[in-house]
């Protein structure tokens, strides 16, 4: 496992307290699936996965009715985590749009009566959280969205029908205006996604993205245009050190399920433990990063108890340790085996992902350290500093370590949280 030493990386570091700098204080945020797709509870690639026509498909939309779409309980939900913004699928891959679009009729307002972006966007701000919107590039409902290898019509003769790209291009930038516009304001775009047939081009990357800017100077616009955006989204998997383009330290956020699925998946068993996702989150921020973690509300637009049951494990955790993510960063320090540093300011944040047996030596650090806790519950930790010969005939203390060392004496048993975490007040001007 990488220590994510600040130290070694080159380049400006991204943490400039601007007006976007609320994004790295940020650290952990909420993406929320919800579409369509929701009612099959098979993927949010069900349409694709399984090539459904149209008619197929709008056996969902008939039935569309989130009455259980709560989005004040799920700011709450979301505040109650530890998260401090949250992402929803405006418009997924299917093309079924959450908001009162003007140019489609393929919306939630003519499904049910309800502009779940609004609803989302005014809950959110309500609880004091930051507002991003996720829209799909890709595009299965609109005629002029060309059909191709990720297209439900892939293998029917629609895969030869001539389509106007032009049209399509003036209908994304036609829907952004609306959601950047007809919503106040709005911290955060994520587009979704490029892949080989389809990039920046057939998007026209440079036009969304300028628009974008015109129209909330402050947004934050991900990577997902196929041109650099002010973050970059490492999907489904762990950066294990701070990410960097062209020698430049960027901005970045994991994103991550908690099943493997994006949309509600009814018979998908595979949840990651709430202790992982903790481990996640602070493996995210010791390597500079922020953590997405998503939920898919079922068809009637609630969290499942899974999905509750593990955001409130999560939330007990955030509850005791919040500071040692929130506003916090990686550290230059390297931290013993098993275990990984944040910090913010003079606090140096020590995880321990393994509890160690009553001595925990922390190298480099004698002479720094004016007071250490255990952060969950405020007990003092007491240390003391090896200069390599006093100790041999002390069994409190082995004396095998280098100078320098730093030794914290633990209780035996080990704390009952999802992730101990010491605190350590650093002398001097960190
Ligand atoms: C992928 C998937 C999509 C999901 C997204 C989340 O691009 O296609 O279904 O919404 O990842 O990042």
């Amino acid at each position: 496992m990488s220590m994510c030493l600040e130290s070694s990386v080159t380049g400006a570091s991204p943490h400039s307290p601007d007006s976007t700098g609320w994004f790295e204080a940020a650290r952990f945020g909420m993406f929320v699936h919800f579409g369509l797709y929701s009612l099959a509870a098979r993927h949010e690639w069900v349409r694709s996965r399984e090539a459904m026509s149209q008619q197929e498909y709008d056996r969902y939309l008939t039935r569309f009715d989130p009455d259980l779409f709560d989005a004040r309980q799920l700011a709450r939900t979301a505040r109650e985590s530890g998260m401090r913004y949250a992402v929803l699928t405006t418009k997924h891959h299917d093309g079924f749009c959450l908001f009162d679009s003007a140019l489609t009729d393929y919306t939630s307002v003519r499904a049910s009566g309800r502009d779940l972006v609004r609803e989302f966007v005014e809950a959110m701000r309500a609880e004091g959280l930051r507002v991003g919107l996720y829209y799909s590039l890709l595009d299965w409902h609109h005629p002029d969205f060309p059909v191709d290898e990720h297209h439900p019509l892939r293998g029917t003769g629609a895969r030869d029908e001539p389509r106007d790209m032009a049209r399509y291009r003036a209908y994304m930038e036609g829907q952004i205006r609306e959601l950047l516009t007809g919503y106040g304001e709005i911290d955060l775009l994520f587009f979704d996604f490029s892949y080989p047939e389809k990039g920046p081009g057939e998007w026209g990357a440079e036009r969304l993205m300028a628009l974008a800017k015109e129209l909330r100077p402050d947004i934050l616009v991900n990577d997902r245009l196929g041109i650099p955006g002010d973050y970059v989204t490492p999907e489904q998997y762990q950066p294990d050190r701070p990410l960097e383009r062209g020698g430049e330290r960027v901005r970045w956020e994991a994103c991550h399920t908690l099943n493997g699925s994006w949309g509600y998946d009814r018979d998908n068993h595979d949840y990651k433990d709430p202790a992982l996702l903790v481990r996640m989150l602070v493996e995210s921020v010791a390597c500079g990063g922020n953590l997405l973690l998503n939920v898919g509300p079922t068809g009637r637009g609630a969290l499942d108890a899974r999905a509750r049951a593990t955001l409130g494990a999560i939330g007990e955790w955030t509850a005791l340790h919040g500071r040692s993510v929130h506003g916090a960063g990686p550290s230059p320090h390297r931290p013993p085996a098993n275990a990984l540093y944040t910090r913010s300011g003079n606090r140096l944040y020590l995880h321990l992902l393994a509890w160690p047996l009553k001595h925990l030596h922390l190298p480099g650090l004698a002479g720094r350290v004016r007071y250490a806790q255990l952060l969950h519950d405020g007990s003092e930790i007491r240390f003391q500093e090896l200069d390599g010969a006093r100790h041999e005939h002390n069994n409190l203390a082995p004396p095998d370590q280098p100078a320098g060392t730093l030794t914290l004496t633990l209780p035996i048993a080990r704390p009952d949280v999802l992730l101990p975490v010491i605190e350590l007040e650093l002398d001097g001007e960190e």
